[in-house]
């Protein structure tokens, strides 16, 4: 398997009162392609810091950032807009979606950027809408599906790109638990179907759906283990 992704030796720190706050505390670890990674760690750990350095939110203080060929960590904003666009799709807790916005359109948001007809983004956002069981929701606005509804709008809105990568951000953080194991289910086809997936979380169970598990505790990650089934 080839590698996605390497983090080697990432720090992070925020200046706070002429002090800077070291938050990640020198990360390394890699991605295979094809791998769904589970990062798990209570609040305050640094998940999100380390999620948003991953997705190109953020730059890290120090460390390299590799992925597929490119070096990521010391790109301008502008670069870094761009490895979002085409490399990653987001999944986030609150799913993200714009109210004024059906599924269609809002699905088709990420293919703005590319030189296809509108025609052609509707396609390809109803098509991913179908693989994640909506296409009966085509027309529906955020306001008019339940969560779970709303959130498999956000899965097939960050892969109607085909990104080598998910991101997904406590994706059940918002679900009850029923509609939680469902989007979990998805993500888990996902990954049969060779999708990349890193998902975070700070719930032990959310975690075991990965196929690894990264532990991390206080901006260091403490544990690294494939899950048996
Ligand atoms: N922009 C920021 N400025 C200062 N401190 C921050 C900032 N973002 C996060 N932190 C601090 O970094 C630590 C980790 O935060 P975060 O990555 O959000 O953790 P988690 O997602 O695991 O709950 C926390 O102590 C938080 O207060
Ligand atoms: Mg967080």
């Amino acid at each position: 398997m080839a590698t996605l992704l390497a983090l080697d030796h990432i720090t992070k720190s925020y200046p706070m009162a002429g002090q800077e706050v070291p938050v990640l505390k020198g990360i390394s670890f890699s991605v295979q392609e094809g791998e769904f990674v589970t990062i798990m760690g209570p609040s305050g750990s640094g998940k999100t810091t380390l999620m948003h350095i991953l997705g190109c939110l953020d730059v890290p203080t120090q460390g390299e950032y590799h992925f597929r060929n490119m070096e990521l960590a010391h790109l301008s904003e502008m670069q870094l807009t761009r490895v979002r666009r085409e490399q990653i799709g987001f999944v986030f807790q609150n799913f993200n979606l714009l109210t004024t916005l059906n599924a269609v359109e809002n699905v088709a948001l990420p293919l703005i950027y590319q030189r296809i007809s509108r025609q052609e983004q509707y396609r390809r956002a109803r098509e991913a809408l179908a693989r994640v069981g909506l296409e009966h929701r085509l027309t529906y606005r955020p306001n008019q599906m339940s969560g779970g509804q709303q959130q498999r709008v956000a899965i097939a809105r960050a892969l109607v790109t085909r990104p080598p990568l998910i991101l997904a951000d406590e994706p059940t953080g918002n679900l009850d638990s029923q509609t939680g194991l469902e989007v979990l289910q998805l993500f888990k086809e996902l990954s049969q179907e060779g999708h990349t997936i890193i998902m975070i979380t700070h719930d032990h169970d959310v975690a075991k759906w990965g196929q690894r598990i990264l532990e991390i505790k206080d901006g260091r990650i403490v544990a690294d283990r494939e899950v048996t089934a």
